[in-house]
């Protein structure tokens, strides 16, 4: 349920540019004047700039840019993602937090896990994913999808989508997806992950957790010397600061959007999205698997959001888990 605090900073943000007086506030909350103003009071230490006029009441001027369950939710314009959001400002993993919380059932489909820092943040394959500072998006979404556990990675690439479309409508970059789920420029470095881990019976999904890490206002020295070749981050390439709060809401916009439209029309709209963002398709690639190493041709995806490839046979094969790099023409014969 919606706490008396949340439902204050709703009804505060939908008279934005009028006051609304502490009568009609205390009658729509059925709380006394006293605790309206006390509320007024904590507000305004977490940072909101609230103007009081008498016989006119309250407005908002000005919201704190610091990152809480309450900051993020106003103005989060989603209809059921992040409705409930848990937030911390250190925690180990959003991941390790959002799998306790969906198991002891505290959770519903479009919960959102997202912390500050992340003492021991975790990428695919149990690499490390460095969040020390409160410079990203560091969050994870529990989705009860109404889906086989096999479409699952599906959501993968819808995330891809979502974090693609975020990144080139709020800044002037040219974002790339790396199948199945790394968001990079054109110079090859990446700026964002998503790890999607699932609790599944055979045929039905419990729930999903869908990972994802954006580097947002990073620089360079705040990685370590062998992720600097590598990793970016938004402002790197743009050479700008960026609003993480307004990032972060304009995300799970763009995901909740691309979300519900996959569960209406189903994946090829995902699909066609996907392919736009396509890193290097119609390229020679290099497939790494369990125990074994392949070139072939990047084609694109298949109709289920499998790689598509034209191994040296010739043949086309689809993929449903590995890595992929560039063919290195230096060392070919
Ligand atoms: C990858 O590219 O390997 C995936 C990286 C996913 C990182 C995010 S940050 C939020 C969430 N919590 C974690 O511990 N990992 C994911």
């Amino acid at each position: 349920m919606e706490s008396t605090r949340n439902k204050l900073i709703h009804l505060l943000a939908e008279n934005k540019d009028t006051y609304i007086s502490g009568q009609k506030l205390s009658e729509q909350l059925n709380i006394s004047r006293s605790a309206i103003w006390k509320h007024m009071n904590d507000l305004k230490k977490d940072g909101y700039l609230i103007e009081a006029k008498s016989k006119l009441g309250y407005r908002i001027i000005g919201y704190p840019d610091k990152i809480t369950a309450n900051t993020l939710q106003w103005g989060l314009d989603t209809n059921w993602l992040g409705k409930k959001i848990i937030h911390r400002e250190v925690t180990s993993s959003t991941q390790i937090l959002a799998h306790n919380t969906a198991k002891e059932s505290i959770s519903e489909h479009g919960t959102i896990v997202i912390a500050n820092e992340q003492t021991s943040g975790r990428g695919r394959m149990n690499r490390t994913w460095h969040t020390k500072k409160g410079d990203g998006m560091w969050l994870s979404i529990i989705l009860e999808p109404p889906l086989p556990p096999y479409l699952a990675p599906q959501l993968t690439l819808l995330t891809a989508v979502a974090l693609a479309d975020t990144i080139k409508e709020l800044t002037p970059l040219h974002p790339l997806i790396k199948w199945p789920n790394d968001i990079l420029f054109s110079n090859g470095k990446k700026c964002a992950g998503i790890l999607t881990e699932l609790q599944a019976e055979q045929d039905q999904i419990d729930y999903v957790i869908i990972g994802v890490g954006l580097n947002i206002n990073q620089q360079l020295e705040d990685w370590p010397e062998e992720l600097q070749q590598r990793a970016t981050s938004l402002r790197i390439e743009s050479g700008t600061e960026w609003s993480i709060q307004q990032i972060i809401q304009h995300f799970l916009v763009s995901f909740e959007h691309i979300y519900d439209l996959y569960i209406k029309k189903g994946f090829q709209v995902v699909k066609t999205k996907w392919e736009k963002y396509g890193f290097r398709i119609g390229e020679m690639i290099t497939i790494h698997q369990l125990n074994k190493q392949q070139k072939a041709i990047f084609y694109g995806l298949a109709e289920d959001g499998a790689l598509l490839v034209k191994n040296e046979e010739n043949r086309v094969e689809r993929l449903y888990s590995g890595e992929i790099d560039w063919f290195d023409y230096s060392s070919s014969d």
